[in-house]
């Protein structure tokens, strides 16, 4: 739980000395007692009952105001101008990639991870196939079924992660040789994820880079073993244009960038060959893909260079996590921040500046009022430079207890889903209308 102080200091916080909420800064909501009006460039808009937000731009006129605020006679709209902008001046210089186009504020993807398949999976890539759960109430999970058919009935939801360990897949055989039994059990996911109504489901090799230990390509699995299960999987689906394959889930402490590199690459031309020819791959950095230090510590530079067989860099999208805990390991109940400074301006702009695409495929916090706060603003962010993001996927439901910090899991009551407090403020896309 916030305490009163912390509360009273994050609200001070969006102040200026004007007393005006800064940009992204809250500026109205159920309960809220500080600014309400936003300081030069930016306008208070609603996110949701409890929560406006300052988001740049300038006031739009689309909404009267209500009847009782009326007091004389409704002033005559200003005269729109009916000639075009003369062009005779000097041209506005266009070099800035920071600046997303006019056709950007609305997001292609919503969604949550379904966990489950990847328990077990340690952060060194040691798992066994016996530590899996699936999340499916046939294999004695939670109901990830109806947790997705509820997500996308009643919230708008349109994409969801389906992670699962390479072992689980092979049933501890390294190499490309998938068990079908165990796939079976995946497969049942994949395909109530696809029946749920989804525009997207996501297939995440949930291993850190490794298997039991050993990095891929760097002392672990050789490239061939690693595009052996990708080339394996991409066979069972590349004829299902819903599926997009995420290659690897959080690579860290790679030594060599440029040799990881190389590796995506071998996992996406297998793919490629496997006739999966057209849906999106996502392309995993280093430092567990962070969204922070893509570009930083080398990963936007070395995976850029990868490439679909034919040189094309068509539908392979960079794959990025961010957290807004203070150490970003998405472990603390509490968030201190939107990441919009140190993380997806500088990161929109790279990737403008390079013709290049983002998913952040997990992020979340917990349920208090500090994630509320600033889930909300990262996600109103990311829509307002959709042309650079695709969209978000919270971590996460699936078997995750509802009491887990970072829980997502909606719990049932008769035929009732209720989601938790941060899936209904910050992540549902009918609360936010973030999506295309
Ligand atoms: C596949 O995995 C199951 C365990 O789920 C195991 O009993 C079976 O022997 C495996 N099949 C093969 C062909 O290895
Ligand atoms: C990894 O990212 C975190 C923040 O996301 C940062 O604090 C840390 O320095 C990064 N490490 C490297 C090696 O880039
Ligand atoms: C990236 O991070 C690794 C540690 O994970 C570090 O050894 C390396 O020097 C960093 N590279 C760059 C370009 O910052």
């Amino acid at each position: 739980m916030i305490s009163a102080v912390a509360l009273s200091v994050l609200g001070l916080y969006g102040l200026s000395v004007n007393a005006q909420a800064t940009e992204w800064a809250q500026c109205g909501g159920i309960g809220w007692t500080g600014a309400t009006t936003c300081v030069s460039g930016t306008v208070c808009s609603k996110i949701n009952d409890y929560y406006s937000q300052c988001i740049p731009g300038t006031a739009a006129p689309t909404t009267a105001p209500p009847a009782s605020t009326v007091t004389g006679p409704t002033p005559a709209p200003t005269a729109t101008p009916t000639s075009a902008p003369s062009t005779t001046g000097p041209a506005t210089p266009s070099s800035s990639c920071a600046t997303p186009p006019a056709s950007a504020g609305k997001l292609r993807f919503a969604g949550v991870n379904i966990a489950g398949f990847d328990f077990g999976c340690n952060s060194d890539g040691s798992c066994t196939a016996s530590a899996a759960w699936p999340p499916l109430t046939e294999y004695y999970g939670h109901d990830g079924e109806g947790q997705m058919n509820h997500f996308v009935q009643n919230d708008g939801f349109n994409v969801f992660r389906l992670p699962v360990g390479w072992q689980f897949l092979t049933n501890d055989v390294l190499g490309g040789v998938i068990n079908e039994t165990n796939f079976q059990k995946y497969d049942a996911l994949v395909q109530a994820c696809i029946n749920s109504g989804v525009a997207a489901c996501i297939v995440d090799v949930h291993n850190y880079a490794r298997w039991d230990k050993g990095i891929i390509g760097q002392g672990g699995p050789t490239d061939d073993q690693f595009a052996a299960l990708w080339g394996s999987i991409a066979t069972k689906y590349a004829s299902n244009s819903k599926i997009i394959f995420g290659v690897m889930n959080e690579p860290h402490d790679v030594p060599d960038i440029n040799r990881w590199a190389q590796s995506v690459q071998a996992a996406v031309t297998a793919i490629r060959n496997a006739g999966a020819t057209s849906q999106t791959i996502l392309l995993p950095g280093n430092n567990w893909t962070s969204a922070a230090t893509f570009v930083s510590n080398g990963s936007a530079d070395a995976l850029n260079k990868v490439t679909n067989p034919d040189g094309s860099k068509t539908n392979l999208v960079f794959d990025v996590h961010k957290y807004l805990d203070f150490d970003n390991s998405g472990t603390n109940a509490e968030c201190v921040t939107n990441n919009i400074d140190d993380a997806w301006a500088p990161l929109a702009e790279w990737l403008r500046c390079n013709g290049r695409q983002a998913f952040n495929t997990e992020t979340g916090g917990g349920n208090t009022a500090s994630c509320q706060q600033f889930l909300c603003e990262q996600a109103q962010f990311q829509a307002q430079n959709s042309d650079v993001f695709l969209g978000y996927v919270g971590w996460a439901a699936g078997n995750f207890d509802p009491s887990y910090v970072l829980g997502e899991t909606p719990t049932q009551s008769g035929s009732v889903w209720s989601d938790t407090s941060l899936v209904k403020a910050c992540l549902a896309p009918n609360t936010l209308r973030l999506l295309a």
